[in-house]
């Protein structure tokens, strides 16, 4: 079954904005359940911009369904993922100026560090994902740590359109093969919208999306609940190849 991961940090950023206590997340990842959410997604930023230690810590508790923190590989973050132990970390690229997560990692460039951090996170029951660009050199690096996911980074698929889309597309089908040959699950995500969600929902053997922006806007105006329904709808129209 293809998974929906709800992202539900922008819910923090408009708390955060006012420094104040609502909205809050935890009340986004009941609704989001609700509306058929496989798994809550949250990424606890090393300048806590959005979500912060108190709503990863009481959602590791509240959560029924997978909770996956995506997190870069910095000490602290790593110390409260293997203090909360959410079922998945996700492993992302992070800079401090950006706006959102801009690449995938370089596991190459990283090799040495990454292996102990995903040492650290598997002694401690954490599966791991690693967020990456569909390119063959990382993926073959990041089969050799022994993650148990990759998730393709789709941002370049989203910001183009006609042709250019499409040979994003099949960049995204081959190394989702590439992946699933080694093994490992294949994930997708990034600036996934209820337009463009169907052609990465039917890559084969794609068994988790990760999406954020595009399900809260949505959210503003018909509730969260509903917002997600829609989108899983989208992914189970997907599925059954209508
Ligand atoms: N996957 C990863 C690794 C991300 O960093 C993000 C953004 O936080 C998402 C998925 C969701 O992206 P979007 O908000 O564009 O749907």
């Amino acid at each position: 079954m293809l998974e929906l991961g709800v992202n539900i940090d922008h819910v923090a950023t408009i708390r955060q904005a006012r420094k104040t206590y609502e909205p809050d997340p935890v009340t986004a990842a009941v609704m989001a359940e609700l509306g058929g959410a496989d798994c809550i997604t949250v990424h606890l930023r090393e300048d806590r911009r959005h979500i912060i230690d108190r709503d990863v810590r009481i959602l590791s508790d509240t959560v029924n369904i997978k909770l996956n923190l995506e997190m870069s590989v910095a000490t602290d973050i790593i110390d409260i993922a293997c203090e909360t132990k959410p079922n998945q970390a996700t492993l992302v690229p992070e800079k401090r100026e950006e706006v959102t997560t801009e690449g995938g990692l370089d596991v190459l460039g990283n090799y040495d560090n990454l292996e102990s951090v995903v040492k650290r996170l598997h002694d401690n029951g954490i599966r791991v994902s690693l967020f990456l660009d569909p390119e063959q050199a990382q993926i073959e690096a990041a089969h050799k740590l022994q993650v148990e996911a990759i998730e393709l980074h789709t941002g370049q698929y989203s910001l183009t359109s006609g042709p250019d889309r499409e040979v994003c597309l099949q960049d995204l089908i081959a190394s989702g093969k590439q992946i699933v040959d080694a093994g490992m699950a294949l994930h997708a995500g990034h600036g996934l919208n209820y337009q463009n969600v169907i052609p990465v929902s039917r890559i084969d053997k794609m068994v988790e999306l990760n999406i954020g922006h595009s399900i809260i806007s949505r959210a503003v105006f018909v509730g969260l609940t509903q917002a997600v329904r829609e989108m899983k709808e989208l992914l189970t129209i997907a599925e059954s190849g209508n």
